[in-house]
């Protein structure tokens, strides 16, 4: 089951090479395609599976693919954007100090936290705005990285995400979602 070739040509948030130029996307054969029928509520739990190769990522870029009908940005963040991340006391994260990370429940917004690997150089969040539901520009807001790069924001209604993804400024009240993601080697595995 594939989700990369529904792409909506007239949205550029939808891109799915972004701003890094390559970068295959798989469809992965994951889907489950029983339901448990003893649990009511595995159809609710059954995910669709895709792989992405992420070789192609350029450090300060990110990959935005769609999955489960959303944008997933994949971005591989530069030193610089990791430090500023990770510089940011706890204290300041007063909209919302929860991970928000599927991988991670129930532990606090430090960018350890969030990242996918313990160097922080892979940060992959779901692309949709908490507030209600636009896709945030990257690279953009009042949290951008100290390069220009990194950090997000959301035009509707001035949401401000910062090189973590976590909500700084803004109307949105939740820190941009962390999915169940693992790597294998350089694929990518959402779900
Ligand atoms: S939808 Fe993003 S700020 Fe309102």
């Amino acid at each position: 089951m594939s989700h990369v070739d529904d792409h909506e040509g007239t949205r550029r948030d939808f891109l799915y090479y972004a701003t890094a130029g390559a970068g295959a996307v798989t469809a992965g054969a994951a889907v489950w395609p029983l339901v448990n029928q003893m649990n009511p509520s595995a159809d609710v739990k059954a995910l669709a599976s895709i792989r992405v190769d992420t070789s192609g990522i350029e450090p300060g870029t990110q990959l935005t693919v769609k999955w489960l009908g959303k944008p997933v940005f994949i971005r591989r963040r530069t030193p610089a954007e990791i430090e500023e991340a990770r510089a940011v006391p706890l204290a300041d994260l007063t909209i919302d100090a929860d991970s928000r990370n599927d991988n991670k429940p129930g532990t606090d917004a430090a960018d350890e936290n969030r990242a996918l690997d313990e160097n922080g150089e892979w940060l992959v969040m779901i692309g949709v705005c908490t507030h209600l539901g636009c896709v945030p520009l990257s690279d953009a807001g009042d949290f951008v990285g100290p390069e220009a790069v990194g950090g997000w924001f959301c035009p509707c209604h001035g949401s401000h995400y910062d090189t973590s993804g976590r909500i700084r400024r803004g109307p949105a009240p939740e820190n941009l979602p962390v999915p169940v993601a693992r790597f294998e080697g350089s694929e990518l595995v959402l779900g």
